[in-house]
């Protein structure tokens, strides 16, 4: 009898555990995978990048109907928001894609197993009633909402919701109010914006979208104003009281100052998500947290515990779906004694919002800090207004922005707001896994007329030479 049950357990089905499970077997190791939900694809597929996606995608196409773009391409429509029909297109997409993955699993021999699961030893796991032992178990729990000291989240209320929540909403709010300007609270503050809600943004720090370039926060700042948003920056919500069917917030600036009260329809609290370890058992293990709550990993996803390895939203850095899965075929890889490598220098961000924004690498505030000085740094930018495709479908906000070594030319970072950015962003991440230099972007042949001709174009201005600005 073989002396376990399986060469690989994976805990959790998201796109970091699904990815990592099917790999496992494609690599002909016997594979389980644990996962507590009724359906498979974890946060992505159920709550996260695809329901939301669905969302925007839909109110895109309301939104340009009903604030006259369409019209100045000489359509001109009266729309009718159907929202429960909306929610069933968003419902059908996950339905399909969850089923997916079962089917993934099938076709692949992986062997799902419903239920909690829970560490007894470091090869032992309890699932439901049932106990597993695996060679090698990969832990990818990914993450839950943090929860925002006296606000806290109802979302059959339909009041004070998270990102879940929110998705449900049954009714478009008359006023939402929209806590932390980050990824969740743009895209998700923008869908309920396009469907007619007021829509105010209150984030913590001085401008939106933490963790990017600065000319990119300033610019969306502009923006997302420009669309109808109110932004209420350096401010900090300190507490909520629900009473029916309205929500009133304490208010008050982020360096302290007097409070002022805000009243709400729905409130949509979306400060960050946190790693999923409670009920996993680790001390049964003697794995500890670090002090962000994250599994911490070598290169190879080894934790400190022999056959326990780690992926996705529970280990540190970006918590997002493709580095998830990235990291979920490394792995799998390195457990098959192959060579299973991430580069995390370049993992692309998209925020996909009206317009998009995508960055890769470093941004330019980074790359100033790590060479020392700004005069090592080269930066070319250009507007999406100077780009032919984007200024003939009437989209002319935006940028990109190509930043460089000045001494090498090598590309540190590229950064792009845009209809089409995310799809952009492809590009400039595939360049810079090569070691491009803004020289060899500028010297590759694009095709005309697309929005990707403003990367070659500003990768010329890194050399101060563009042709169309
Ligand atoms: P998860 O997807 O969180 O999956 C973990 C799974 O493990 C869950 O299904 C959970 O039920 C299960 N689990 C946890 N503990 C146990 C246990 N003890 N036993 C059994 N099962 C367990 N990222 C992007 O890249 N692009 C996007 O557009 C995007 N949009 C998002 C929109 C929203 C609203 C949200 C909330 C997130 C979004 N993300 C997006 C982030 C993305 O969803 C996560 O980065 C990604 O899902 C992480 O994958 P994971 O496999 O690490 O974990
Ligand atoms: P986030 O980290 O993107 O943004 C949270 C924002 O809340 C920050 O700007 C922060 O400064 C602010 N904040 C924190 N505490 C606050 C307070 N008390 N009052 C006011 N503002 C406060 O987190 P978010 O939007 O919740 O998303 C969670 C994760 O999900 C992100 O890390 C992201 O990687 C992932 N995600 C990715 C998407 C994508 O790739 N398109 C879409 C949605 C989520």
């Amino acid at each position: 009898m073989a002396e376990y049950d399986y060469d690989v357990l994976v805990i959790g089905a998201g796109p970091g555990g699904y990815v990592a499970a099917i790999r496992a077997a494609q690599l002909g190791l016997k594979t389980a995978c644990a996962e507590s939900r009724e359906t498979l694809g974890g946060t992505c597929l159920n709550v996260g990048c695809i329901p939301s996606k669905a969302m925007l995608h839909a109110s895109e196409y309301f939104d340009a109907a009903s604030n006259g773009a369409m019209a100045d391409m000489g359509i001109e429509v009266s729309p009718k928001l159907n929202l429960d029909k909306m929610h069933a297109q968003r419902r059908d997409a996950v339905e399909g894609l969850t089923k997916g993955v079962a089917f993934l699993f099938k076709k692949n021999k992986v062997d799902w197993k419903n239920g909690h699961a829970t560490f007894q030893d470091a090869h032992t796991v309890k699932v439901g009633d049932e106990t597993v032992t695996a060679k090698n178990i990969i832990i990818a729990t990914g993450s839950s909402v943090t929860p925002l000291p006296g606000v806290e989240v109802d979302n059959d209320g339909q009041v004070v919701v998270d990102s879940t929540g929110a998705l449900e909403l049954a009714s478009v709010p008359k006023k939402m109010v929209v806590i932390g300007g980050g990824v969740i609270g743009l895209e998700l503050g923008s869908v309920w914006r396009r469907l007619g809600a007021e829509v105010t943004v209150v984030e913590y720090l001085d401008a939106l979208l933490p963790g990017m370039d600065g000319d990119v926060r300033k610019e969306a700042g502009k923006i997302f104003k420009k669309q109808g948003m109110e932004l209420r920056l350096s401010t900090k919500v300190t507490g909520c009281t629900v009473k029916g069917k309205t929500a009133t917030l304490t208010l008050e600036p982020a360096a302290g100052g007097d409070s002022e009260e805000l009243e709400a329809d729905c409130v949509l609290v979306s400060i960050g998500r946190r790693p999923n370890t409670d009920g996993l058992g680790l001390e049964n293990i003697g794995l500890e947290t670090n002090q962000r709550g994250q599994i911490e990993i070598d290169h190879d996803f080894r934790t400190k515990v022999d056959g326990v390895w780690a992926i996705g939203d529970v280990v540190p850095g970006p918590m997002l779906a493709h580095k998830a899965e990235d990291e979920g075929i490394a792995c799998a890889e390195n457990i098959a004694g192959q060579t299973g490598i991430v580069n995390h220098d370049l993992i692309p961000g998209v925020v996909y919002t009206w317009p998009e924004f995508a960055g890769v690498g470093l941004t330019q505030e980074e790359a100033i800090e790590k060479l020392g000085d700004k005069s090592k740094v080269k930066v070319g930018k250009f507007p999406m207004m100077a780009n032919s495709r984007a200024k003939t479908n009437h989209e002319p906000e935006g940028f990109v922005k190509v930043i460089a070594e000045a001494e090498t030319d090598r590309v540190l970072g590229v950064w792009a707001i845009a209809s089409v950015a995310g799809t952009m962003i492809a590009q400039a991440t595939q360049a810079m896994e090569f070691g491009a230099t803004s020289e060899d972007i500028a010297y590759t042949c694009h095709a005309h007329p697309t929005h990707s001709e403003a990367i070659k174009e500003a990768a010329m201005a890194v050399q101060g030479k563009p042709i169309h600005v």
